[in-house]
């Protein structure tokens, strides 16, 4: 399914991909580049009147949006917690299932974690009956400690309070990209709709890679640059302030006015 690298999927794209044949249809509910937050309702109810199921990517939803799977009747969402959910990397990531499916659906990967008796060591695959089948191997104990008390600490902000927050910090992050940066040859590569996006905020400019090393070496800024040419922040809404906001886009215009990133290679690393 064809869908734009700043807006998003369309949904009369979708529309016309899928069919009668179609088993599964698996969408980004916000797009990883853009931010772009795509309308899971309206596409769960087409996928569904196909016939098929619908996957839903939260990898970069979850802990920045509020997603409400069983009131959409979303059949399946997978997504990492190392992203707002603030696991760090190596957290584990999450499935969802709808509760009518688990039992139909067969994990194919076998291990000791998803079977029925797991220390009987049995000589057949007997999956328990309820979520904990798609568990295979022995978990990373650690990061759960970790992801426990990360979303926690989430929960008792609550997620409304946190998308607030969030579209706050990226309209914030916005206007000011628009007063300093545009002149600057930036452009906003987001929905401009605060409605239409997550809570990251992609520009485009012509030498984004060289400006995201500038800023991750000589700026104390990260940001991800992500291809073609997009600078991508992400403000989380838990642990950012609009001055960290107002800092960060201070030091790109300064190190773009300056062209003090002009001394970087365009070569790729290999994490950007
Ligand atoms: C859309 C999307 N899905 C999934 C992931 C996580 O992938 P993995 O679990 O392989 O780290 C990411 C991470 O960047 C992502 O952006």
């Amino acid at each position: 399914v064809h869908s734009d690298i700043d807006d998003g999927v369309d949904i009369d794209a979708v529309a016309a991909a899928v069919d009668g044949d179609t088993a599964l249809v698996s969408l980004s509910h916000v797009a990883y580049r853009s931010g772009a937050l795509a309308p899971i309702g309206d596409v769960t109810r087409l996928v569904h009147d196909t016939g098929a199921l619908m996957l839903w990517d939260l990898s970069h939803s979850a802990g920045s949006v509020p997603v409400q799977l069983a009131e959409h009747d979303v059949d399946l969402a997978v997504g990492c917690t190392y992203k707002y959910l603030n696991g760090g990397p190596g957290s584990p990531a999450f499935l969802y299932v709808r509760g009518d499916l688990v039992p139909e659906l067969q994990q194919p990967v076998w291990g000791w974690f998803g079977q029925r008796g797991q220390f009987e060591m049995g000589e057949a695959y007997d999956p328990l009956p309820d979520i904990r089948r798609f568990l295979v191997g022995t978990p990373p104990v650690l990061p759960l400690y970790t992801i426990r008390d990360a979303v926690a600490m989430l929960a008792e902000a609550g997620i409304e309070r946190l998308r607030a927050k969030g579209v706050a910090l990226t309209e914030f992050l916005v206007r000011v990209a628009d007063a300093w940066l545009a002149p600057l040859g930036f452009r906003l590569a987001s929905p401009r709709d605060p409605a239409a996006r997550g809570s990251h905020v992609a520009l485009h400019h012509p030498d984004a890679y060289r400006i995201c090393r500038a800023l991750i070496e000589t700026a104390d800024v990260v940001p991800d640059f992500r291809t073609p040419d997009r600078i991508r922040l992400g403000p989380a809404p838990i642990a950012t302030r609009f001055v960290d906001v107002y800092d960060a886009l201070d030091r790109l215009r300064d190190l773009v006015e300056r062209g003090a990133y002009e001394r970087f290679g365009s070569e790729r690393l290999a994490v950007t």
